[in-house]
């Protein structure tokens, strides 16, 4: 008995796809072509990559040196990414989905794709409803066998709730399915291209658990890692490129995604970073709050470089939580995209606050705030969480009479007698 259905990219499957489910709202822009309108359930939306960074990753594909074959996603849910790669690469693909309505969203998301691209990848384009570690019967299904799948993509889905979790924990299984399909991938110069989205809260050990996986089985084949953000230090994909799709020389690999729908993305060498305990801002020095993402990737060392001119002093005052924080005695290039895109504030360091940001100490943070002519005072600074949006209200009430003025924020460095705090003006 067969182990997988079949379901092309038909006409008929948009009937089945919307008695399943609505189709997504469009995203409107102006500038950009408009992303697909895909049928989703609530539980798939969650899931699935957004549009423009599927779209950037398959741009990235594009530009890998893979052999001739099929994409294949094992376990593709709505099958966004899957059939990017086959829009940009204009290749066949091959999605398989464990559940049944998602394989029909799926194909009708293929053939809406397929519409609207220039290809002719859709005819010989299956989405099958099966487990995708069971290789060999998918491929039978397709009467097709032997070294046929030029890149593997695989987001296997991962418990939700859990703040870690183990390899294993993933469905599918990633070492099962590596050993399933190892017979059937393309072989390239540098190895089989294989793609897989990983937890970002995978810890260091269990990324080199994956890495010892495929290495074990292509040893020496090379690795790109991929962090992917949507800013405010949220990191929302972890993805490990190996083989053919990675990068020869190129460790790490940054995607910004920003609220436009563009991809800001740069890559290179991971660096360790160190916290400089002794360095105290003094006035004229600038401090700035990043993407805590940016520091996840260790491709900080990199983003500096292009953020200040070579003259300038960097140390980096604060590395973990949510708020990582650089000093530096100029100011940032903030007119590069790139060097924009992780900065969540920037100012010049006008004073030390004397006293400790609390309700009670309102006015003399009013005064220092007035001196640097500001019209608005931002905490970003560590604090009681009931104390602060108290606070902030009464700083705003207490500053708007100054609407000439500029903005600024209070943030706090740990210095080495202790905590201090700065008001920093906005350039
Ligand atoms: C994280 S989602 C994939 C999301 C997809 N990348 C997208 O953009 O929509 C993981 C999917 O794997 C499917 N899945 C889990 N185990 C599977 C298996 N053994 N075979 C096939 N699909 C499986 C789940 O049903 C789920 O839809």
């Amino acid at each position: 008995m067969a182990r997988h259905t079949v379901i092309p990219l038909s006409s008929d499957v948009i009937g089945f796809a919307e008695i399943i489910s609505s189709r997504s709202n469009p995203i409107d822009s102006d500038e950009q072509a408009p992303d697909p309108v895909l049928f989703q359930t609530d539980r798939m939306q969650r899931l699935s990559t957004p549009w423009p960074v599927s779209l950037t990753r398959a741009e990235q594909l594009a530009d890998c040196r893979i052999g001739k074959g099929i994409i294949l996603d094992p376990a593709c849910g709505s099958g966004s990414q899957l059939f990017a790669y086959c829009q940009e690469l204009n290749r066949p693909g091959l999605g398989i989905e464990l559940d049944e309505d998602a394989a029909v969203l799926s194909a009708a998301n293929g053939r809406v794709i397929s519409q609207l691209s220039n290809g002719d990848w859709a005819p010989e384009t299956f989405v099958l409803v099966g487990d995708g570690t069971e290789a060999s019967a998918a491929l039978d299904e397709l009467g097709l066998s032997g070294q046929v799948i030029a890149a593997l993509h695989v987001d296997p889905a991962r418990p939700q709730d859990a703040q870690n979790h183990a390899l294993n924990e993933m469905e599918p299984p990633i070492g099962e399915l590596l050993q399933k399909w190892e017979k059937h991938l393309v072989i390239g110069n540098q190895g089989p291209a294989i793609i897989i989205d990983l937890s970002p809260r995978l810890l260091p050990e269990q990324q080199a658990e994956v890495e010892k996986l495929l290495n074990n089985l292509w040893p020496s084949s090379p690795i790109t890692w991929e962090w992917v953000s949507t800013g405010r230090g949220r990191i929302d994909r972890l993805t490990i490129w190996f083989g053919s799709a990675a990068v020869a020389g190129t460790p790490a690999r940054m995607l910004r995604l920003l609220p436009d729908g563009s991809v800001i993305s740069f890559a290179g060498s991971r660096s360790k970073v160190k916290q400089d305990r002794a360095a105290y801002p003094k006035s004229g020095d600038w401090l700035t709050i990043v993407d805590s993402a940016l520091l996840s990737s260790g491709l900080q060392g990199q983003w500096v470089r292009e953020a200040l001119p070579a003259e300038s002093s960097r140390s980096w005052v604060r590395i973990d939580g949510r708020r990582p924080m650089l000093l530096s005695s100029e100011p940032l290039d903030m007119n590069k995209s790139l060097v924009k895109a992780f900065v969540s504030s920037t100012g010049e360091v006008i004073s030390r606050l004397k006293v400790e940001p609390t309700l009670d100490n309102l006015s003399p943070i009013l005064v220092s705030a007035n001196y640097a002519y500001l019209s608005r005072l931002t905490l970003r600074c560590k604090m009681n969480p009931a104390t602060q949006p108290k606070l902030q209200a009464q700083l705003d009430s207490g500053l708007k009479d100054y609407p000439r003025g500029k903005q600024g924020f209070l943030a706090d460095v740990e210095t080495k007698e202790g905590n201090a705090w700065f008001i920093c003006r906005e350039p």
